[in-house]
């Protein structure tokens, strides 16, 4: 049988957590990695940036790339927050040149991250977002890792989650 690729289910019951959250994964970034958003208006995908970018040294200061489609950060590594809300077509999200960043040592979060999956999602860390019903400011957040390289580092960031007091589920692979 072929084995399931691992996933890390965590519940947020705010936007501070997942904050937290978005921090936890910055520790397991590494340059080249692509990180996939998805979830509806609101769900928190800006807000998970904005503590990837502070944990890697950007400070308080993610703006949504909704209208200018990529802001990039010279955090260490660099960040380049990608928004394919209002992208057309998959050929706007290659015309950012977001190989090139990579490729220099960047690393992609993406929001609206099933836009991208064609073109990143083989190897990407896939989040989803999701509102708990009927819990106002609570989030399920669940995490996948595409390619091999995901899987360790998973296992990692549920462990340090789960120090931090964000309640975990690890389903996975062994
Ligand atoms: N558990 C939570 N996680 C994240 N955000 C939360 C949570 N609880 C409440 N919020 C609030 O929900 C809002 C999320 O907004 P945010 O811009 O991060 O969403 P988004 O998914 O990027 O939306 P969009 O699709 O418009 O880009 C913020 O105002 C945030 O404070
Ligand atoms: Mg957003």
């Amino acid at each position: 049988m072929e084995d399931l690729p691992p996933t890390l289910s965590v519940r947020s019951a705010s936007a501070a957590q997942t904050r937290a959250l978005g921090a936890a994964i910055a520790a397991e970034l590494r340059a080249g990695d692509v990180v996939l958003l998805s979830g509806e208006l609101g769900a928190g995908k800006t807000t998970l940036v904005k503590g990837v970018v502070e944990a890697l040294g950007g400070g308080d200061c993610v703006t949504s790339p909704t209208f200018t489609l990529c802001h990039l950060y010279p955090t260490d590594p660099p960040v380049a927050h990608v928004d394919c809300w209002r992208m057309q077509r998959l050929g706007e999200l290659a015309d950012l040149g977001l190989d090139e960043v990579l490729d220099d040592g960047a690393v992609a979060i993406v929001e609206w991250g099933e836009v991208a999956a064609p073109l990143y999602g083989e190897e990407a860390l896939v989040v989803v977002l999701a509102p708990l019903a009927g819990a106002k400011g609570e989030r399920r957040v669940s995490l996948a890792a595409g390619g091999s390289s995901w899987p360790d580092r998973l296992r990692a960031l549920g462990a340090s989650l789960c120090r931090h007091g964000l309640e975990v589920d690890f389903t996975g692979a062994t």
